[in-house]
């Protein structure tokens, strides 16, 4: 089978690490990779957000199943074409994407169907939007309706703060993603993500994680893309599990069939528990990056017989075969991130890391330059094990991390502190 992976971060780099295990995989590509990707597999430059471009490229190439790593894509459509080209592709239509794309979107499907999560109120107008601040108080969440990157969400913990936000959004600091407005209550508890793979009508969970979103160890500084994560998550215990399932996940996909707009793909579910009862906080329409990485190390080889049966709407029939197994990941980024970061440093010590079923370092942002591996990004390596529990990943991850050299890399210690406190 001829495969190809949309994407070139750590997430693409741990989904083409498990396919690659899988002996149906023939020949694999992936667009646009990274200096870690093109050590295992094939890469080229391709316009991954244009429909036209990736289906002809499929045509091209006799490509039989294309993996769409993030979100983009998935909003431009290039599964909606990929379908309709006749080319089996993992990754929803850009109609059931909206679970991503619009914030409002969701909170208004959650209400269709009774999903617990957070109230709140649509805007696209300032006036309306500030008096609902000021009715509310605070704490209380302030987000861009649309994609912003992940930067489009700010938590304010004064009622000044929530106005300010709300009239930098309609300033247009997140241009279009920011016509409107969506202003939730500020939910407790702790968060934890919940990836279940969607066929339309059946649902299959493949695992949970937690990441790390704050730069700073303590959970404190800025918002980034993730820092790390681990898997599973142990506030995801069984009943928690099953609510989320019976409760949000379910009714929601439910709805989107009912309404013409089945979902196919891995749906991330974002959630807030608060004894032992869960609510949605957001849905994605891909995996979360670094907690694929964490999730891949675990599935291996199954990941690809798993997403092609998802691809195939043959979930009711698929199983997943659980390892008594724990993953972390630590992200290594470029001083700075996720302001302002060089580019060029040269990383070291990665060739005392080869890659086996417990440890893997994924690569995000790196390349090669003049024969050196360079960094080429915000976030640059996932470094990746897995073991018995949690503490033995912890330990395998950071003498990882501790043997590679790259003096202008910065990571926590602190990864997993919550579950192993
Ligand atoms: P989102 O992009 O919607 O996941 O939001 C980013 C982060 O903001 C989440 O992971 C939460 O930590 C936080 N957040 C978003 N919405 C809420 C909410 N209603 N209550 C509390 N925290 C929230
Ligand atoms: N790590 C969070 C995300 O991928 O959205």
């Amino acid at each position: 089978m001829n495969i190809l992976i949309l994407g070139g971060g750590g997430r693409e780099h741990a989904l083409a690490w498990a396919v690659l295990q899988n002996p149906k995989c023939d020949r694999l590509i992936v667009a646009p990779g990274n200096a870690g990707i093109a050590g295992i597999a094939e890469t080229a430059s391709l316009a991954i957000d244009d429909p036209q471009a990736v289906v002809e490229f499929a045509g091209e190439n006799a490509v039989d199943f294309v993996v769409i790593g993030p979100e983009a894509p998935l909003a431009a459509g290039v599964g909606d074409a990929l379908r309709r080209a006749g080319v089996s592709v993992f990754g929803p239509n850009a109609d059931a994407a909206m679970v991503e794309t619009s914030k409002s979107f969701t909170k208004e499907l959650c209400d269709a169907c009774g999903a617990p999560t957070a109230a709140y109120g649509r805007f696209t107008q300032a006036s309306p939007a500030l008096d609902y601040v000021r009715a509310q108080g605070a704490p209380i969440v302030v987000k861009a309706d649309g994609l912003a990157a992940g930067k489009g969400v700010i938590v304010a913990e004064t009622v000044d703060q929530a106005i300010d936000a709300v009239r930098d959004i309609f300033d247009g600091q997140f241009g279009d993603a920011g016509a409107a407005v969506v202003i939730e209550e500020f939910m407790q508890g702790e968060e934890a993500s919940f990836f279940v793979l969607v066929d339309g009508t059946d649902v299959l969970p493949i695992g949970t994680a937690q990441d790390h979103k704050r730069i700073g160890e303590g959970d404190t500084g800025p918002n980034t893309g993730g820092m790390g994560a681990y898997s599973p998550a142990p506030i995801m215990d069984a009943a928690v599990t099953e609510a989320a399932l019976e409760q949000i996940v379910r009714p929601c996909v439910a709805e989107l069939a009912r309404r013409g707009t089945p979902y196919s793909g891995v749906l991330y579910v974002g959630l807030m528990i608060q004894d032992g009862q869960p609510r949605l906080v957001e849905f994605n329409a891909r995996f979360g990056d670094p907690e694929c990485q964490a999730l891949m190390i675990r599935l291996g080889a199954q990941a690809l017989d798993l997403m092609q049966a998802c691809a195939e709407g043959r979930l009711a029939d698929a199983r997943v075969n659980w390892a008594d197994d724990h993953a972390m990941t630590v992200v290594m980024a470029a001083e700075g991130y996720p302001g302002d970061y060089a580019k060029g440093s040269v990383i070291g010590g990665l060739e005392q890391l080869l890659a086996t079923s417990s440890q893997v370092v994924f690569h995000a942002g790196t390349a090669l330059k003049d024969g050196k591996l360079v960094a080429n990004g915000g976030r640059v390596l996932s470094v990746t094990a897995r073991g018995d529990d949690l503490r033995q990943a912890r330990e395998r991850v950071y003498a990882m991390v501790d043997a590679v050299d790259w003096p202008e890399g910065v990571f926590r210690r602190d990864i997993g502190w919550r579950a192993l406190k």
